[in-house]
């Protein structure tokens, strides 16, 4: 059952000086029930903007240009975002954010803002009950519950932030759970947990179906069914992760795997090269193919041809040139 459709999606942001950030052009997939998707690429490619309108959550400077995303068949384009926070966030989409410190409120326990979240959800539930729940929840975690939940933010180690940011997030059992980077803020042995306590809320199915947004494509190997590339507000390359960790077709995503250094078993780890140059300026219009000044094997031609996604493989690669 097709649980997330994207289609066509464009969004701009709109600064002061009149001008239009294009972060986001042209995204197109969609997503089964019990899918996880990663989605990888530089800083500044749009995954964080795309995020918002994932969510449908429009608040300027960031405007949807074009295209439409339905969870479960219901729209989120043209939406006010008191509408899409009542009636979407938290329940149908809910967003693990990149950084935990400033998505809770300094002021207040994790329990107050845990509870909060149930209240605004659940209108006849008690606290007593809500208190319950949430004990039952936060239980699951591997923190101390109690000591948890009775703390302010900055009593808590950075991953006991993160985990009750997770925890938070995923209390009404959200249908989709979109996470930006959840790990990037963290060390590598709070990674290991954080990722842990990621897989285990999907084991006992409190939700399902996610987009797991990194820098780090390897992880992705570990974590995602699908993996799109995205290069300047692009999907670049869409497919399984076998096919883009493995088996790269995409001139930039051969460059990302390149510039990652790969500790995976079994394979050698390489020195990373860095993909020479820098992404292109979003604010002016691109004619030709986005990745063509950076890319090793361009033609004069790709640098005003517009490059679209066709499949190649099995999987798709916005590259008429890539084999
Ligand atoms: N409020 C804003 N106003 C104008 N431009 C913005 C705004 N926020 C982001 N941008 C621009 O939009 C583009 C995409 O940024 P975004 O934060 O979505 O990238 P990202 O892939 O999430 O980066 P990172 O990996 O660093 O988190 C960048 O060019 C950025 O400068
Ligand atoms: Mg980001």
């Amino acid at each position: 059952m097709t649980l997330f459709e994207v289609e066509q999606l464009s969004l701009h942001y709109l600064t002061r000086f009149g001008e239009k950030i294009h972060a986001v052009t042209d995204v197109s997939f969609t997503m089964k029930k019990g899918e996880i998707l990663g989605i990888a690429g530089e800083s500044g490619c749009g995954k964080s903007t795309l995020v918002n309108g994932l969510m449908g959550l429009f608040i300027p400077p960031l405007y949807p240009t074009d295209g439409i995303v339905k969870v479960a068949g219901e729209s989120l384009m043209n939406r006010t975002p008191e509408d899409i926070r009542k009636n979407v966030l938290s329940r149908k989409v809910s967003m693990i954010p990149q950084g935990a410190f400033n998505a809770l409120n300094p002021t207040r326990k994790i329990k107050d803002i845990a509870a909060d979240v149930i209240a605004a959800h659940m209108k006849d539930i008690d606290r007593k009950a809500i208190h319950t729940r949430l004990r039952e929840r936060f239980d699951l975690f591997g923190m101390n519950t109690e000591k948890v939940l009775n703390s302010y933010p900055i009593q808590l180690t950075a991953g006991e932030r993160q985990r009750s940011v997770i925890g938070i997030s995923t209390l009404l059992n959200p249908r989709m759970v979109i996470a930006d980077e959840p790990t990037s803020a963290l060390d590598v042995s709070t990674q290991k947990i954080v990722i842990k306590m990621i897989f285990n809320l999907l084991e006992k199915e409190i939700f399902s179906t996610m987009i797991f947004i990194t820098h780090e494509l390897p992880l992705l190997r570990h974590v995602a069914d699908t993996i799109a590339i995205m290069y300047a507000g692009e999907f670049v390359e869409l497919g399984t992760a076998e096919q883009i960790i493995f088996d790269p077709r995409h001139p930039y995503t051969k460059a990302l795997m390149g510039a990652m250094l790969s500790a995976e078993a079994g394979q050698k780890q390489k020195k990373p090269t860095a993909i020479e140059g820098a992404p292109p300026n979003l604010a002016k219009p691109i004619t030709g193919c986005r990745f063509a000044e950076r890319c090793p094997v361009a033609k004069p031609q790709c640098h005003h041809t517009k490059q679209n996604m066709r499949i190649i493989a099995d999987r798709q690669v916005r590259c008429e040139y890539a084999q």
